[in-house]
C-alpha cells in the first residue's frame, strides 16, 4: 500500500481507522502522540520536554518533532507503506516529510482528512478521559488542543489540497458507513 496521511482534530478517529487500515493492509503505523507518551513514560530527555507542551495542549516544536519522525520512520520495515497519525500538523512539517521521503525515493502517498463536528468530538474524548485516563483529556486540555487545531494544523489541509492527495470523509454517524467508504477508497490504490 502506499504511503496514508490520517489527518483531523483531537478525537477524530486518527488512531482508531489507522488500527482498521494497519490490520486491512499490513502496513506500518507511526502515531506521533503515542511515540512522545512512550518517551514520557521512559523518562526520556525527549519525555521531559514533550510533556510541558502536551498537558497544555500545545504542539511540540517542528524541529524536534522532524527528528523524532524520520528517526521513527527509519526503523520500520521499508516497502509496506506507512500511516503518519498525528504529523504534520504544521506547514513546516509537512514540507519536511515531503523533503525526508523523497530523499528515500518514496511518496507521501494519500491524505485521509477525517471531519466530525466538535460536539461528538468533546463527547469521545471525555468518554476515552474515564476510560483511558489520558493526562490531556480534559475539558480545559481539549478546548486548547482544538483551539491548536484550528489555528496551526486545519489549515494544512489546503497544502494537501495543492498536492493533490488530499481525500476528504465526513462523519454521518456510523463508524463502519466511515470505515467502508474510507477501505472503498483505499482499494483502489492497492
Ligand atoms: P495525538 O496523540 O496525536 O492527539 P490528538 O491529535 O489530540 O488526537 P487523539 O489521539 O486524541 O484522537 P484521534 O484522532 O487519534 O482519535 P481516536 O481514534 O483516539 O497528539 C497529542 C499531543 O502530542 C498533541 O497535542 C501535541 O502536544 C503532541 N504532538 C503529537 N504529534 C505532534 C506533531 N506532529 N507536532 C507537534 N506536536 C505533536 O478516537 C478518539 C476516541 O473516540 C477513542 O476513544 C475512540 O475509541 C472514540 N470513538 C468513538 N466513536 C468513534 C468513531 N466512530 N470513530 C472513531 N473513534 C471513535
Ligand atoms: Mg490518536
Amino acid at each position: 500500500m502506499k504511503n496514508i496521511i490520517i489527518f483531523g482534530a483531537p478525537g477524530s478517529g486518527k488512531g482508531t481507522y489507522s488500527d482498521e487500515i494497519v490490520a486491512r493492509y499490513n502496513m506500518g503505523h507511526i502515531s506521533t502522540g503515542d511515540v512522545l507518551r512512550a518517551e514520557i513514560k521512559g523518562g526520556t530527555e525527549l519525555g521531559k520536554i514533550a510533556q510541558g507542551y502536551i498537558d497544555n495542549g500545545q504542539l511540540i516544536p517542528d524541529e524536534l518533532m522532524i527528528n523524532i519522525l524520520a528517526k521513527t520512520y527509519d526503523a520500520l520495515p521499508a516497502g509496506q507503506g506507512v500511516i503518519f497519525d498525528g504529523f504534520p500538523r504544521t506547514i513546516p512539517q509537512a514540507e519536511a516529510l515531503k523533503k525526508m521521503l523523497a530523499e528515500r525515493k518514496h511518496e507521501m502517498g494519500v491524505m485521509i482528512e477525517l471531519v466530525v463536528d466538535e460536539e461528538t468530538l468533546m463527547a469521545r474524548l471525555l468518554n476515552r478521559a474515564k476510560e483511558q485516563g489520558r493526562a490531556d483529556d480534559n475539558e480545559v486540555t481539549i478546548k486548547k488542543r482544538f483551539e491548536v487545531y484550528h489555528n496551526q494544523t486545519a489549515p494544512l489541509a489546503e497544502w494537501f489540497e495543492k498536492e493533490g492527495i488530499r481525500n476528504t470523509f465526513t462523519w454521518k454517524g456510523s463508524k463502519d458507513l466511515m470505515l467502508s467508504e474510507i477501505f472503498a477508497y483505499l482499494d483502489t490504490l492497492k
